[in-house]
């Protein structure tokens, strides 16, 4: 069957730490197109997570692509370390870059994918100058800082509206937060193309399982 190209990002920020790279070959075995890394430093969001060292060990462990999204302040200041560290994508927040433009050239330069990632109460218009230095949009689907959060419905407009304002752009819309096998073939037909999962991979009995089920979700 063919569709529209799905891509599935488990979020290892619901998963095991303790034994962190089992947990990555087990999404990786099913088929992971990223593995998604948030990046947490208790002043932009609420929440203290993981930072280069932790990117540097997933990368030893897999070969698949190293999804990192930045949810701190002045992430220019960390961009080589989360390079040199393996990142395959970089996202940044709109809400905390001052100079976007610059920032995004900068990940391009040391060799990422470029992304950015917009909060649910952020106009698209943000966004809307710097489309051609972009290689995915992050559209958060919750508020950033935590995982196993619900859901935000409007957010279907919002990638529906984005993917129309990208026209042809090989842009790659990632959506992120809440997302199971209940939404994920909306996301799909609205237009994104990276569905982030964390509790409905990590905290299902079977992540692997679970990685091949959303997968089938968003095709249906
Ligand atoms: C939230 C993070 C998400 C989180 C998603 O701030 O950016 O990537 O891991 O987790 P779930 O899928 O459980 O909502
Ligand atoms: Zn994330």
């Amino acid at each position: 069957m063919s569709g529209p190209l799905v891509q599935i990002a488990p979020s290892i920020l619901a998963a095991d730490f303790s034994r962190l790279g089992e947990q990555v070959a087990t999404v990786a075995g099913a088929g992971a197109d990223f593995i998604h890394i948030d990046v947490m430093d208790g002043h932009f969001v609420p929440n203290i997570t993981m930072g280069p060292l932790v990117v540097s060990a997933v990368k030893r462990v897999t070969t698949v692509p190293l999804d990192v999204h930045l949810m701190i302040t002045n992430p220019d200041q960390y961009l080589e370390a989360f390079a040199q560290a393996g990142a395959a994508t970089i996202s940044v927040h709109v809400e905390a870059t001052v100079h976007l433009h610059r920032t995004l050239s900068r990940i391009r330069q040391l060799g990422a994918r470029a992304g950015v990632a917009i909060n649910p109460a952020t106009p698209l218009d943000a966004i809307g100058e710097v489309f051609d230095l972009l290689d995915q949009v992050i559209v958060m689907s919750v508020n950033p800082g935590f995982g196993g959060q619900s859901f935000i419905p409007r957010s279907i407009e919002r990638i529906a509206d984005l993917r129309a304002r990208l026209g042809g752009r090989p842009v790659d819309i990632e959506v992120d937060g809440g997302v199971d096998e209940t939404n994920a073939a909306t996301l799909i037909r609205a237009g994104a193309s990276i569905l982030v999962a964390g509790n409905s991979v990590f905290g299902a009995p079977d992540p692997a399982a679970a990685t091949r089920a959303l997968r089938r979700a968003a095709t249906s």
